[in-house]
């Protein structure tokens, strides 16, 4: 998968990127990622790609030009599957768009900031707006990199077995179970019997009846059918 990234602070992006699952994944040519500095392509010379909002109000939104101009760059070398905004008014981000988007070759995905985008770049090149919650944060760096975390981890052959995405929480409809590793007993606090009894059926029915009973009563929404 080759990831696209239109920023304004292209820095925020560096880490994420740079460590661990997402570090592997480009290490081991299942992912590309590209950040593209937006003020490389504002055509003013203080690099600006934000304007003051059109009817007055408070906070600068970002221009179409420079965004407009990277995207269409990049449009004419390869087809894109999906042209993501991170925007607090977009579609809630779930496992289960992870999945699907984890299927796609090539992915734009711009970072909204200020006080957002020119709404022309919406209906010109976006085919997809995303939310990571119902809460602000400054710029759309942090939530791409979350969005493209959970895309990656699901490509196959990014996770080893070992840490199969099929057991994460979420990926079944349900929490996790309690997991647990050495010492047995810790200042009086003992690892559940059945996990030690080397009966796996047991265990099994002991994990789906714990992930079912975290998540009734931690997450009672994600059981109701609506
Ligand atoms: N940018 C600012 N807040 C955001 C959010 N909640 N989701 C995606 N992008 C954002």
């Amino acid at each position: 998968m080759r990831i696209d990234i239109l920023t304004a602070v292209p820095s925020l992006l560096d880490s994420p990127f740079a460590e661990s699952i997402m570090k592997r994944a480009q290490d081991k040519g299942y992912l590309e990622v590209h950040v593209h500095n937006l003020h490389d392509y504002s055509k003013n010379k203080y690099r600006q790609i934000d304007d003051y909002q059109f009817g007055g109000g408070a906070g600068m939104v970002m221009m179409i030009e420079p965004i407009d101009k990277c995207i269409s760059e990049l449009k004419a070398q390869r087809h894109y599957d999906q042209v993501i905004y991170m925007t607090p008014d977009g579609k809630q981000w779930t496992q289960g768009m992870a999945n699907e988007y984890s299927m796609y070759e090539n992915i734009i995905i711009l970072c909204g900031h200020y006080k957002g985008v020119d709404e022309r770049v919406r209906t010109l090149h976006i085919t997809s707006e995303i939310s990571i919650g119902d809460y602000v944060i400054s710029g759309g760096e942090l939530a791409a990199a979350i969005v493209a975390d959970s895309i990656v981890r699901l490509i196959p052959g990014v996770l080893g077995d070992e840490q199969s995405a099929l057991s994460d929480s979420h990926q079944d409809g349900l929490l996790s179970h309690p997991i647990y590793t050495r010492p047995l007993d810790y200042k009086g606090f003992k690892v559940p019997d059945v996990l030690i009894s080397g009966d796996h059926r047991a265990i099994e029915r002991w994990r789906e009846e714990q992930a079912v009973s975290r998540t009734a009563e931690r997450r009672p929404d994600m059981l109701s059918n609506d």
